[in-house]
């Protein structure tokens, strides 16, 4: 059919043409160029893989890679190496990838620096990620999920219907309100304060008249207030949820009640929770593998090559040596192995490589010590029944606390199942080191015991299982993620430059500790710093 041809559609016609032919890519810089752009996406530094063709074309034989470190960054640098045909091997201190990627499930065994075992006794399809365990949009992590085939979920990081508790506020003390709840009084009292004063001219140095109608507006609808004919008043309402659903014929459904005072409100401190989810890097829409975080380095260890991993292999040394670089590392039985290449990536975290016989100079030492590893603690609970959704309707979210246990994660996946796994905790600093120090038993009763505060004695009459990770108690780690005392000084600058043909790369090199997109953004920056450095030679 013919469609008339006026400048709006002529314009629709011809992006849609582009689209088709030329791919989104094309479009949006076409949109771009006629003025109609989207909001700009924040990119990761520009990244172009190494390739076949940058050896072929040139004639330049391959080079040889050791990688210490099968977690993200290792994993990530011998990937992107590979696709130009370096020749990598990665030697893995633990018996699997992934490093702080760790999903642990039924039969994960691992032993801390304590000498204490604990053994996973999940269920079949029961796991706790003991490390990330949520991926934001924006990280490159998505896009090595997508080309690695990664399936994702939605992790839910915030929730309406989740609870925030208070256990030592002067107010509400004791006594889980839902997220949504909180929003309505303190968005509703707030809107209240700053109505009238606008209203009775505490502002009008600020805003002209129009502005003062606008700002009102928009306290109506932000905060569910009353006119100014009821005086602005918070007065509750719906937001906050029921205590009698709506439904049928007559039920109206009762809202919940009564609605605390203003200054209930505030000394509860819920609003103080508010802005976690404003956090550039916690704001939904965040994703979750499906299965387990672990998928990632299982995929990147099927894309590198199995073959090319040594599991059970403590680095011992690294040296440079005439034309590359030397490794020292014990195997599983203890005997002492020397590996020679043309270059070494460390990829393990900066206090553990410290240790590391070395000739890089005692500069290179003291930087890696410069920073500081973190205590952080997790445990996971696997409950026979998902109490949270039958009787709380309650489908994934974090709980924050101010009980030692910091903050409790409901799963986001599973919905309806039968059991499902909680994280009992999550927590650094302080908090952690406390439960660092307790058997897993301990732990586990402690946890419970305080979380039975929050949601009662279920909590403790339907616990199946339990596993805990204390990461600054855990080999190969010693540390949840380092602090730098400061990004800008010469120990950060000197561990971001190769030292002779040993690179370091890690999360803890990048301006996102803590997250994989910084290992897999530290990787990507050796990577393409080795790759020109063999391709000027
Ligand atoms: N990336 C870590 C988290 O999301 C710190 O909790």
């Amino acid at each position: 059919m013919e469609v008339p041809l006026n400048a709006e559609t002529s314009r629709r016609s011809l992006l849609r043409s582009i689209g088709v032919a030329g791919g989104a890519g094309v479009l949006y810089s076409t949109m771009g160029a006629m003025g109609l752009a989207p909001v700009p996406t924040a990119e990761a530094a520009p990244y172009k893989p190494p390739s076949q063709s940058d050896f072929t074309l040139t004639g330049r034989g391959r080079k040889k890679v050791v990688v210490l470190g099968a977690g993200i960054a290792g994993l990530a640098a011998a990937y992107e190496l590979g696709k130009a045909g370096y020749d990598c091997r990665i030697l893995e201190a633990k018996n699997r990838p992934g490093g702080r990627n760790w999903t642990a499930r039924g039969g994960t065994s691992e032993t801390d620096l304590d000498g204490r075992t604990q053994r996973g006794r999940f269920s079949e399809g029961q796991y706790m990620n003991c490390g990330p365990g949520r991926l934001p949009q924006s990280h490159v992590t998505l896009d090595y999920c997508r080309e690695l085939g990664v399936e994702l979920e939605a992790f839910v990081n915030a929730n309406a219907d989740a609870y925030i508790y208070h256990d030592a506020a002067p107010a509400l003390a004791g006594k889980p309100m839902r997220w949504r709840t909180a929003k309505a009084d303190v968005y509703g009292y707030i809107s209240e304060l700053l109505a009238k004063a606008t209203d009775q001219g505490a502002l009008d140095a600020a805003l002209s008249q129009a502005d003062k109608d606008r700002l009102i507006s928009f306290l109506q609808s932000f905060g569910a207030i009353k006119g100014k004919a009821d005086g602005f008043k918070y007065t509750g309402s719906s937001r906050r949820g029921y205590s009698v659903e709506p439904g049928a014929a007559h039920e109206r459904g009762t809202v919940l009640g009564p609605v605390p005072s203003l200054s209930d409100v505030l000394a509860s401190g819920v609003g103080q929770r508010f802005s976690f989810e404003f956090g550039y890097d916690q704001a939904m829409m965040m994703f979750q593998p499906v299965g387990g975080m672990d998928a990632i380095p299982k995929a990147l260890e099927r894309a590198v090559g199995r073959h090319r991993i040594t599991y059970e292999a403590w680095a011992t040394g690294v040296a440079n040596v005439p034309g590359g670089v030397e490794v020292s590392w014990k195997d599983r039985s203890g005997r002492e192995r020397v590996e020679r290449a043309d270059f070494c990536v460390v990829a393990t975290p900066p206090h553990i490589a410290a240790r590391l016989r070395h000739n890089l100079g005692a500069n290179v030492t003291s930087a890696l010590k410069t920073p500081t590893p973190l205590a952080v603690g997790k445990i996971g609970l696997e409950y026979r029944r998902r109490w949270w959704e039958a009787d709380d309707h309650m489908y994934g979210g974090v709980v924050p606390t101010d009980l030692d246990l910091a903050t409790l994660w409901f799963p986001s996946t599973g919905y309806q199942g039968r059991r499902g796994t909680v994280i009992g905790y999550y927590h650094f600093g302080a908090q952690a080191e406390t439960y660092g120090k307790l058997t897993p038993e301990e732990r586990t009763k402690r946890a419970v015991d305080q979380g039975v505060k929050i949601f009662g004695e279920r909590y403790r009459k339907e616990l199946d299982t339990s596993f805990s990770v204390a990461w600054h108690r855990t080999p190969g780690f010693e540390g949840g993620w380092v602090g730098w005392p400061n990004q800008d000084g010469p120990e950060y600058k000197l561990l971001n430059e190769p030292q002779g043909n040993v690179y370091f790369s890690g999360d803890w090199l990048s301006h996102t500790i803590a997250w994989q997109h910084g290992a897999f953004t530290s990787a990507r920056k050796v990577v393409t710093e080795i790759h020109q450095r063999v391709m000027a030679a």
